[in-house]
């Protein structure tokens, strides 16, 4: 018989999470107009809203902690840091900001100008949100098949080369600074891009000198996905591959809340000493000095270990198996789910959950609220509200995909609270049919809305 996974380490203290009723959840999110985001955590039994920054530490973490070094300047915890961040990914110069979005900002100013295009694959809504900031474009290279709910594809994540290659050849180079390859890919599901694709993208981007970044807050789940998907690297340590894979970009923004298994932190890897010389600028300006960014000594001290720990394929193995087991039941109980399942996440398909709910009425949205109204279950809108408006016509974008987002925290959840978030989806989805009428916005931000919009429910349906 074979074995099944098991987690590869035990539980040394407990938080505990409280139940609520049915009805006052329906007070709570009123007052919250809607909005997921609105809520305090007391009110959430199973917080799924992200993975980012929401794991569980382990032991070595929380020692590496004491021994953090808080000097200004020469931290031996920034060295301690640099030394594995250098190991792990082979890249010479890092600087340390206090997320991703914070990396990101730091190097698009660098980089990014008004009117130039950023191609990638699928960009990450901040990513987008940092490159639109500054009138540029964000161009959405991800193959067709990531846009098909159930094709079995182990690659989702790819970018389809002839739509990077015409983006490259339809534009003059100097208006694209770099490519982003998000890895793994959280807008297009959690999905994986493959060492090969990888590979060809780097000899395109090369073959037009155009550099390549990767966007790498799940890099050690991708680099899981290629050891046990992809032909060639069955044998191969996580280390190893994601060493080859980042051998073949010029650079990274990493929001080590993820990957990195802390709850706070991020930074930029790589290998230009002179876009390095430019982003440091901005990064004493934004982040801090350069040798503690918007991190505390203990923090980076922290990080050191978790990038460590977040490559080692046993921690990967009952990750990514504990996403997949909730992603089985689902499929089992007949609810529609985006098939690969994300390494990160399930993402439930409300297209086809809940078709009943017109798309102008956020039917995603609608489908997480009542997650939460009937389990307490916090997820996320991945779709209409998330997608924002068009920065020039200012219209509503809608995506191909309406999704819900159920982002499962590193080593927090048990199999058990699995077993109850796929019940109460069964539920609801068994009376699916009753769905008829979705949410109004009321006030949203100019850009990222989906943080603070205010929604209404509405009672008359506006399909005509
Ligand atoms: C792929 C990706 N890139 C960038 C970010 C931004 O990172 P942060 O939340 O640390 O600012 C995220 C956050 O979820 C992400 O998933």
């Amino acid at each position: 018989m074979k074995l099944p996974y098991a987690e590869p380490y035990k539980i040394k203290m407990v938080e505990s999470i409280k139940r609520s009723t049915k009805e006052q959840r329906k007070k709570w999110i009123k007052k919250a107009h809607y909005n997921l985001f609105n809520l305090t955590s007391e009110k959430v039994f199973i917080d799924l809203l992200t993975d980012s920054g929401t794991g569980a530490m382990s032991d070595q973490q929380w020692a590496a902690m004491m021994t953090g070094d808080e000097s200004y300047a020469g931290s031996q915890s920034y060295l301690k840091l640099k030394k594995v961040i250098k190991k792990i990914t082979g890249y010479t110069y890092f600087l340390p900001t206090h997320q991703g979005r914070a990396a990101e900002n730091v190097l698009f100013s660098v980089l990014v100008k008004e009117g130039n295009l950023v191609p990638g694959n699928s960009h990450f809504d901040t990513t987008k949100g940092h490159i639109e900031f500054r009138k540029a474009t964000a161009v959405d290279c991800t193959i067709d098949e990531a846009f098909n709910t159930t094709i079995h594809h182990p690659f989702k994540g790819n970018i389809d080369l002839e739509k990077l290659e015409k983006v490259f050849t339809e534009n003059p180079k100097d208006k694209i600074p770099f490519v982003i390859l998000t890895i793994t890919c959280n807008s297009s599901g959690g999905q994986p891009v493959s060492m090969k694709n990888i590979k060809a993208v780097s000899k395109l981007c090369k073959s037009y000198d155009i550099p390549l970044f990767f966007d790498s807050a799940r890099f050690a789940e991708n680099a899981y996905f290629i050891k046990t998907r992809e032909k060639g690297y069955m044998d191969t340590s996580i280390k190893e591959i994601a060493k080859e894979f980042f051998s073949y970009g010029d650079g990274m923004t990493m929001s080590a809340k993820k990957d990195g298994l802390v709850n706070m932190g991020g930074f930029i890897a790589l290998n230009s000493e002179k876009i390095y010389k430019e982003a440091s600028v901005f990064n004493i300006m934004y982040e801090g000095f350069l040798t503690y960014g918007g991190m505390n000594g203990r923090d980076m001290a922290a990080l050191a270990v978790g990038l460590d720990e977040a490559t080692e394929f046993n921690y990967l193995e009952s990750r990514i198996e504990q996403v997949a087991y909730l992603g089985k039941k689902l499929t089992e109980y007949g609810v529609p789910v985006l098939q690969p399942f994300g390494g990160h996440a399930i993402f439930i398909d409300a297209n086809k959950f809940v078709p009943t709910i017109p798309r102008n009425e956020y039917r995603a949205q609608a489908l997480a609220i009542e997650l939460y109204i009937i389990g307490g279950i916090r997820g996320v809108e991945i779709g209409t509200v998330l997608a924002d408006r068009d920065p020039f016509t200012r219209k509503n974008r809608y995506p191909e995909l309406e999704l819900v987002r159920l982002a499962i925290p590193r080593r927090t959840y048990s199999l058990n609270h699995m077993k109850y978030i796929a019940s109460v989806l069964k539920n609801i989805y068994d009376t699916r049919q009753k769905a008829k009428t979705g949410y109004i916005i009321v006030d949203e931000a100019p850009i990222m809305r989906h943080f603070t919009v205010k929604f209404k429910k509405i009672k008359k349906s506006t399909r005509k």
